[in-house]
């Protein structure tokens, strides 16, 4: 780990230990999975600490402290963070952790602000530090689906964000709860890339194909079928 990333994750920490037992505890076992992840994404581990100590630093706050801090740091508020302001909890840590902890590493930055909503595009580390905040040991006994989005995200990243996503999806509509705006936007993303052509070879003219198709049949006939 480089000093000054060495640094900042001591000061990053020292601070989130100064938040409430159960969240601390939380964060310890995200920075597991997160861990975990890294190491088969071969992420730099201490880049991954600093994005998990950093991603829940005002989770507790009361929601009219953090739509203050939201409006102080510049984060913006859209309608749905004005009903439920615990959304804006990573949007403000990344806003915090780049004024007061000269964090300049944008990738950490994007993991920490997206880690409750996703983006469209992600960052490795964004991607990572997502699923680990999911899929930690008291999350995953609250929610069956999340043992399987923690396998499959040490196989395929992308698939493992898109079944959070479909399941985050069920789980809103289930209880009534509202789609934010900013999520259904990457969600919507995820959902064309996976379905899109990406590991297909490239398209040919129909003239192209036509000319190939016939070389088959040619091929298929002197060989008797
Ligand atoms: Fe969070
Ligand atoms: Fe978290």
């Amino acid at each position: 780990m480089g000093a000054d990333i060495a640094a900042q994750v001591a000061a990053v920490r020292a601070e989130m230990l100064t938040r409430p037992g159960g969240l601390v505890r939380h964060v310890e076992r995200v920075l597991r999975e997160a861990l975990d992840l890294a190491a088969t994404w071969d992420l730099d581990p201490g880049r991954t600490e600093l994005a998990t100590w950093g991603h829940d630093l005002f989770r507790a706050f009361a929601p009219e402290e953090q739509l203050r801090l939201a409006r102080e740091t510049g984060v913006p508020v859209y309608p749905e963070d004005e009903r439920s302001p615990v959304l804006l909890h990573g949007p403000i840590a990344a806003a915090v952790l780049h004024e007061r902890f000269a964090v300049t590493d944008e990738e950490a930055l994007a993991a920490v602000r997206d880690h409750t909503l996703g983006d469209r595009r992600m960052p490795l580390l964004a991607k990572v530090i997502l699923i680990a905040d999911k899929v930690e040991e008291h999350k995953r006994r609250r929610a069956y689906a999340m043992r399987a989005v923690r396998r499959l995200a040490h196989r395929d990243l992308d698939l493992a964000l898109l079944c959070w996503a479909d399941w985050k999806w069920v789980d809103e509509r289930t209880h009534g709860w509202e789609s934010h705006p900013l999520h259904w936007a990457a969600r919507t993303e995820w959902v064309r890339e996976h379905h899109a052509e990406l590991a297909m070879p490239g398209r040919i003219s129909d003239a192209e194909f036509d000319a190939s198709a016939v070389g088959v049949r040619f091929q298929s006939f002197q060989s008797g079928f």
